[in-house]
C-alpha cells in the first residue's frame, strides 16, 4: 500500500522539472495522477512513462475554461479529485525598473492567478469527496527579497497569502491548503536569464549552490527530490494536522546570517 493509495491528484506544470518528479513519486506511492501542462507532447510523454495510473491533459492555468475541462476529465477518468499541486509557473529575471506592466502581469497571471483558479476549480469535487489537500508551490523567493525578481517574488509571496486565505475558508470542508517554498528547481528555468552561466543546465543544483557560495550555516543539499517528498507528505493523510502553513525546503540557505567571529559550533 503506497502512501497515496486511493487518491487522485492533479499536478500542474508536470511536463518537466519539479512537476514531473512529483507526478512520478505520486504514482509510485499509489496515486492516480493527471499531469497538466501547456507543453502537450512532453507532458504526454511523461504520462505515458507512468502507465495506466497517469493521464495528461492540456491546461493553461490562466484559463478558467481549461480548469473546468481538466477537472471534469479527471473526475471522469479516475472518479474524483483529492489532491491538487499548483506547481506551474514562469520566471522573469529582470531589473525592477526594466520590468514592464505587461511583464509583471504575465508573471502574476500564471504564478498567482493560476493557483487561485485551480483552487476554485477543485473545490466542488473535493468537497463532495469529503475533503482534500491543495499544495501550492511557492519559492524561496516567496520568503525573502532579492534583486532581479520583483515580479516573480511578488507572485510567490502572493501564493503564500492565497494559501493562508484558502485554508481559512476551506478548512470546514476538510480541505487543507499548504505552501512549499523550495530553493531547488529545474535549472532550465533560470538558464535563459543567466548567459554568464551558460552551462547551468549541466550543473547539479547542489553544486550550483557551492558555486554560488552557500553560506556556512546551510547544509550542502538542496534537492528537487526533497521538494517532491515534501509534496508527498502534504498530499498524504500523514499531514492531516498541517494547513495554512509554509514548508521551506531550502537546506537552510535563506534562514539567516552566519556572523563570522561570533562563537559558533
Ligand atoms: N527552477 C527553480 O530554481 C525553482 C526554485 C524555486 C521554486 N521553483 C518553483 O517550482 C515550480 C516548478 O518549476 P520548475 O523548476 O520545475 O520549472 P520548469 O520551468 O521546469 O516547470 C514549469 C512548468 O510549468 C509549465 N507552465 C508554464 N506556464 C504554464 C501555464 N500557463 N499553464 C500550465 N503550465 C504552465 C511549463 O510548461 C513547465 O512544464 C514552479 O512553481 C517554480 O516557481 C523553481
Amino acid at each position: 500500500m503506497g502512501r497515496l493509495a486511493g487518491k487522485v491528484a492533479i499536478v500542474t506544470g508536470a511536463a518537466q522539472g519539479t512537476g514531473a518528479v512529483i507526478a512520478r513519486l505520486f504514482v509510485e506511492e499509489g496515486a492516480r495522477v493527471v499531469l497538466a501542462d501547456v507543453k502537450d507532447e512532453p507532458g504526454r510523454e511523461v504520462a505515458r512513462g507512468l502507465g495506466d495510473a497517469a493521464r495528461f491533459v492540456h491546461l493553461d492555468v490562466r484559463r478558467p475554461e481549461d480548469w473546468k475541462a481538466a477537472v471534469a476529465s479527471t473526475v471522469s477518468a479516475f472518479g474524483g479529485v483529492h489532491v491538487l499541486v499548483n506547481n506551474a509557473a514562469i520566471l522573469l529575471l529582470a531589473p525592477l525598473t526594466g520590468t514592464s506592466r505587461e511583464d509583471f502581469l504575465r508573471i502574476v497571471e500564471v504564478n498567482q492567478l493560476g493557483p487561485f483558479l485551480g483552487i476554485q476549480a477543485v473545490f466542488e469535487p473535493m468537497k463532495t469527496g469529503g475533503g482534500g489537500s491543495i499544495v501550492n508551490i511557492s519559492s524561496s523567493d516567496g520568503i525573502k527579497g532579492m534583486n532581479g525578481v520583483a515580479a516573480y517574488a511578488s507572485s510567490k509571496w502572493g501564493v503564500r497569502g492565497l494559501t493562508k486565505c484558502a485554508a481559512m475558508e476551506l478548512g470546514r470542508y476538510r480541505i487543507r491548503v499548504n505552501a512549499i517554498c523550495p530553493e531547488a528547481g529545474n535549472p532550465f528555468m533560470s538558464a535563459p536569464f543567466l548567459p554568464e552561466m551558460s552551462d547551468i543546465a549541466n550543473v547539479p543544483h547542489q553544486m550550483m549552490q557551492a558555486i554560488l557560495k552557500a553560506p556556512d550555516h546551510a547544509t550542502p543539499a538542496s534537492r528537487l527530490e526533497d521538494v517532491a517528498r515534501m509534496a508527498l507528505f502534504l498530499a498524504s493523510d500523514e499531514s492531516l494536522s498541517c494547513t495554512a502553513a509554509d514548508f521551506v525546503v531550502d537546506a537552510g540557505l535563506w534562514a539567516g546570517v552566519y556572523q563570522k567571529g561570533v562563537p559558533s559550533a
